[in-house]
């Protein structure tokens, strides 16, 4: 990826990661890019660095605009590896004893990963930073989505860099949202679905500082993927919609199966609630990565999940995805529990524990169905769909 101009000495200098595919767990089917951001005024000033495996490409295009050891002063919004791992091999370049500022956790955490000791500046939301003619602002945004993580804005540009938010793991050789199209919001979707939905709450209010910030945003420049210019309102009005986690009229039937049973229980319950006109989807765990199931989990209205019961457990798959979700906390889902059995058959018990603790609505008992389902047992299944999506249509 070479430079890109985004305001007058305003440059993304950034890498691609065309290949990764896992995500610490989050399938990256297009890879992502690390960006990092080179403001050139009476001094000069880099945003960000990328995961270390990928500095010298960053050095690189830095040095395409500057010589690294022009640069002034290093501002890292976020600790984590994939935007801070190049810190060491950047501050080597840039002088080890360049002011690097950062949030005040983001000076404890970055001391926890590196032992240099580096010219830390903790800075608070408000302070300033003069380059000469333009001036940043630092705005601390603790838990979106580590305690260190903070956003940096250009005043005069109207620029938000905005780290890890309004993000998506998208590796192109696009650069802004009116070179990509509707597309880009999948992958936008995606992002937050799996990374920041269960800050929820605080993105809300997030978003109400800013508004009582009086911030103009004309650009945001996120740590991954595309920079909105076009319309940054439509990120920023879509993870507005996604916080409040409004339910769609839509069910998921997620589950996995042993020898077909509980695909069946799954296949007719979801038949049962598209017969109530309600959209419904089985979902086979092991034919979907979590994270794409994660993706549609964020606007359902309902999550019923199925799984056998082996060794009087769930299948390990289900629990994956259990756990997956207990985690990023989804909120307004209505829930249910179903998974044929041979014996013991505890798993519609162990999943209604979990539907529980995530405080979804668990509208039925369950249904348990000894190895295959009968005529009885198949009826029973169609018509906990059609409870389903009365329950989903209010
Ligand atoms: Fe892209 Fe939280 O790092």
């Amino acid at each position: 990826m070479k430079p890109v101009e985004i305001a007058k000495d305003v440059y993304d200098v950034g890498v691609n990661d065309w290949n990764i595919r896992d995500f610490h767990g989050y399938s990256t089917d297009q890879g992502t890019s690390y960006n990092a951001f080179l403001i050139v005024d009476d001094k000069t000033v880099l945003i960000d660095t990328v995961k270390k495996e990928f500095s010298d490409q960053l050095i690189d295009n830095i040095s395409k605009i500057i010589d690294p050891k022009k640069i002034d002063y290093v501002i890292s919004n976020h600790t984590e590896m994939d935007h801070s791992g190049g810190l060491a091999r950047v501050m080597h370049k840039v002088g080890e004893d360049k002011p690097l500022y950062c949030s005040k956790m983001g000076a404890k955490n970055l001391a926890r990963h590196f032992p240099q000791k580096w010219n830390y500046h903790a800075v608070e939301t408000g302070e300033e930073l003069s380059l000469g003619s333009r001036t940043l602002t630092f705005l601390e945004t603790r838990m979106l989505h580590w305690p260190d993580s903070m956003f940096t804005y250009l005043k005069e540009d109207k620029i938000l860099f905005s780290s890890d938010a309004f993000g998506q793991h998208y590796a192109g050789h696009e650069r802004f949202d009116d070179q990509i199209g509707e597309e880009i919001m999948l992958y936008a979707k995606k992002y937050f679905a799996n990374i920041l939905l269960l800050y929820s709450p605080l993105i809300l209010k997030l978003l109400d500082k800013v508004a009582e910030l009086g911030l103009e945003i004309d650009i945001i420049c996120p740590d991954h993927g595309i920079i909105w210019r076009k319309d940054p309102g439509k990120i920023i009005g879509a993870y507005a919609k996604w916080s409040k986690q409004e339910p769609e009229k839509k069910a998921l039937v997620v589950y996995d199966t042993m020898w077909h049973s509980t695909e069946t229980m799954a296949n007719l319950i979801a038949t049962g609630i598209a017969a109530e006109g309600v959209a419904a989807r089985p979902i086979h765990i092991r034919s979907s990565h979590r994270s794409e199931i994660m993706t549609e989990v964020l606007d359902a209205g309902a999550v019923i999940v199925g799984s056998p019961t082996i060794n009087n457990q769930l299948f390990p798959t289900v629990s994956d995805f259990l756990t997956y979700m207990k985690g990023l906390r989804p909120q307004n889902k209505i829930g249910a529990a179903f998974g044929s059995y041979g014996w013991s058959g505890e798993s519609v018990k162990l999943i209604n524990k979990e539907l529980e603790a995530m405080k979804f609505d668990v509208i039925d008992p369950g249904i348990r169905i000894q190895y295959v389902p009968d005529q009885d047992g198949k009826d029973a299944c169609f018509e906990l769909g059609r409870k389903i999506g009365k329950a989903i249509k209010g």
